[in-house]
């Protein structure tokens, strides 16, 4: 029998926004969360977030309690440690998602887990290897859950294709290119506030949805990266890696080009430019998998254009990834993989906290039985995320070297070594 469980949302920005909020507002609905707390560095995302009106459509009745309280602080002001006491204050065992930029993860996810708290946490789950193995040790020991929210994991079309591959139906991947190029005006956000050279890049930020996903398919490990970046200035001058071109070699010698930027056109009928090829091998001919993630089907040309950035008249909206529609009964319905995504890793805490409650031997088992499905990405069974994106970071800083990753009992990432390439 599922239970209700109390949910702290660390972070008011964009993915809170358009995925996380709306996806608890329905489990809310179907009874799977209670209490909802949202807490950002200050007011003014938070306000945002109550006044959506299309939110306040959807979930008519519904809402959250903020940290800070945006009717009684001012918004200039700053509360970085706020989530602490929130967090605190909250009974042992219920959820703390995380969606904060990047580099405040591994603290913040570390804070939750010493609190006794389940965590969903956006990708990525750390910058580095060692901290995503500490934080797997950590909540193991005290039979916590953690959910990595990739949420391409839960597009049915990548759960086909594993199917088919897993079963033999395409051979053996060789070679393939994804692509995810985000909108250009992503450059006038809170990106360039931190998805700056020092912290993070495009390959980074959104490349690692489609090595995740190879892997998704394949059962595949990444095992060598080179990241070349064109540095960029942003609008208010900060500097960043706006566009990258990764390759990636795999265990069995295949290679993946991951094409990132922040270029796709304002004007472009669709969110992003997205999409993966794989051509695959088997003994007497060749397979090719082809998924064009940004076209799904659909041509609408409207005779208003709304007034957010990257409106257009003409759009090839998507079905598939986030959006909320009238099923009947009150308000809107969440569908797609975004909220599927969430749904599934509620779901798995539900599962870890219905068996066993307080019998920690139980909930290590059910954990375990989770890394083993491989469908949601955990710090047990996703931790090579963590080792590319560190890998990632060494080659782009360093022009593009080669960086090999080593697994076993320590896995590391080291540049390679002249010595090493084959020479003919
Ligand atoms: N496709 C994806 O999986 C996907 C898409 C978008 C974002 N993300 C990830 O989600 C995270 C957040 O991205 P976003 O676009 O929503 O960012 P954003 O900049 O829009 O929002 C960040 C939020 O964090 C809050 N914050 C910062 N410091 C804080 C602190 N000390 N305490 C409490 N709140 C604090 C800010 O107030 C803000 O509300 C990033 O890690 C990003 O990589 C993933």
């Amino acid at each position: 029998m599922p239970q209700k469980h109390d949910i702290v949302i660390l972070g008011g920005g964009m993915i809170t926004e358009m995925q996380i909020l709306p996806s608890i507002y329905h489990l809310q609905r179907l009874g799977l969360i209670d209490h909802i707390s949202i807490c950002a560095l200050n007011s003014p995302p938070l306000q945002q977030l109550a006044k959506n009106t299309t939110l306040k459509k959807a979930f008519p009745g519904q809402s959250f309690t903020s940290f800070p309280d945006f009717d009684s602080v001012s918004p200039k002001e700053n509360f970085p440690e706020l989530y602490k006491k929130v967090i605190k204050d909250i009974p042992p065992r219920n959820i703390v998602a995380i969606a904060l930029p990047d580099q405040l993860h591994f603290e913040t996810v570390m804070y939750a887990l010493e609190h006794d708290q389940h965590v969903l946490c956006v990708k990525p789950l750390a910058l580095k290897n060692e901290h995503a193995i500490q934080i797997e040790k950590t909540a193991y020991e005290r039979g916590l859950f953690v959910g990595i929210e990739y949420h391409k994991r839960f597009d049915d079309r990548v759960a086909i294709a594993r199917q088919k591959y897993r079963a033999g139906h395409f051979g053996e991947f060789r070679l393939g290119m994804a692509t995810l190029i985000e909108p250009w005006y992503y450059r006038d956000s809170n990106f360039q506030n931190w998805c700056t050279t020092e912290n993070s890049d495009m390959f980074t930020y959104i490349g690692c949805h489609y090595v995740d996903q190879v892997h998704m398919i394949t059962g595949l490990l990444p095992t060598q990266i080179s990241v070349y970046g064109s540095v960029e200035d942003y609008p208010n001058g900060n500097q960043g890696y706006l566009w990258t071109n990764a390759r990636i070699v795999w265990e069995n010698g295949a290679s993946l080009s991951v094409l990132n930027g922040m270029g796709y056109p304002n004007v472009g009928p669709g969110g992003n430019s997205q999409g993966i090829w794989l051509f695959t091998q088997g003994e007497k001919d060749g397979g090719i998998l082809f998924h064009d993630d940004q076209y799904r089907g659909i041509k609408h040309s409207y005779l208003v254009k709304g007034t957010d950035p990257g409106e257009s008249y003409y759009n090839e909206p998507s079905p598939d990834y986030f959006k909320l529609i009238d099923r009947g009964g009150q308000g809107l319905t969440p569908v797609g993989y975004g909220y599927r995504s969430i749904e599934g890793i509620v779901q798995a805490i539900d599962r870890v906290e219905s068996t066993g409650q307080a019998n920690l031997e139980q909930r290590q088992k059910v954990i375990k039985q989770i890394d083993a499905e491989g469908i949601i990405a955990t710090p047990a069974n996703s931790a090579f995320n963590e080792l590319v994106i560190q890998a990632g970071r060494m080659s782009i800083l360093s022009g593009g070297r080669d960086v090999v990753i080593e697994y076993g009992e320590k896995p590391q990432v080291r540049f390679k070594e002249l010595s090493e390439y084959h020479q003919i």
